[in-house]
């Protein structure tokens, strides 16, 4: 079965997490995509927001959320009190899933399946351990699937505090759990519905920065 379980070094820090996923050979993900993308930002922050997987331009420069997704988020969390530099920003899948492009085109983005999200899971599981914050926020399905399982439902369960799941079979964890639209869902919207959509997930990031203790 895919699994990155046995690529992550136990007792490490987030530094070495990351440069050990990028030997990860988990999944077939890592075969195509340029470099791994760990998360990044504040390593005490009290609030950790989970994305879906890097974008093409995550993907050519090895950080999270630095592509047009990540103006999007970054400017919805301001705007929701929440100062983008006192959180920490991640994917649920650390290796970017796309279709082939011609050349010098952008590489079109392709949604994980459900065996990679549970492949990646012990990098995300290892990142929350060790950064124990107060509120994570799922962003889309994905990150809601690979905390929840895939039952997770964005439209039913968006905006209100959900308890944190168990994250390795243990006991669940003290935080609590938001989980709102992707950021690219805005992007990808008609223009009628985008104004409404960036509305929605700046409210769902207030339920997050509410929750703060
Ligand atoms: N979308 C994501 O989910 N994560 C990124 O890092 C960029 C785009
Ligand atoms: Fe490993 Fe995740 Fe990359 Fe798959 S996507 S190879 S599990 S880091």
């Amino acid at each position: 079965a895919y699994d990155a379980g046995p690529y992550v070094p136990r007792g490490a820090g987030l530094d070495a997490l990351r440069e050990a996923a990028h030997g990860c050979r988990g999944c077939p993900l890592h075969r195509d995509a340029t470099q791994s993308v760990f998360g990044s930002g504040d390593a005490s922050a009290r609030l950790v927001l989970v994305g879906e997987q890097p974008g093409d331009q995550e993907d050519r420069k090895g950080l999270p959320f630095v592509g047009p997704a990540g103006g999007v988020l970054m400017r919805a969390v301001d705007e929701a009190g929440i100062d983008p530099t006192e959180t920490y920003v991640t994917n649920a899948v650390k290796h970017f899933k796309f279709e082939p492009a011609p050349r010098g085109k952008r590489r079109i983005h392709k949604t994980p399946g459900l065996r990679e999200i549970g492949a990646c899971k012990p990098w995300l599981v290892a990142e929350l351990q060790l950064i124990d914050p107060e509120v994570v926020v799922a962003l889309g399905a994905t990150a809601g699937k690979a905390l929840y399982g895939s039952s997770f439902r964005v439209s039913q369960q968006r905006g209100v505090a959900l308890p944190m799941p168990a994250l390795d079979g243990g006991a669940a964890g003290e935080g609590v759990l938001v989980a709102t639209i992707h950021p690219s869902a805005v992007l990808r919207a008609d223009d009628a519905d985008r104004a409404a959509m960036y509305a929605g997930l700046v409210a769902d990031l207030r339920v997050a920065a509410r929750l703060l203790r």
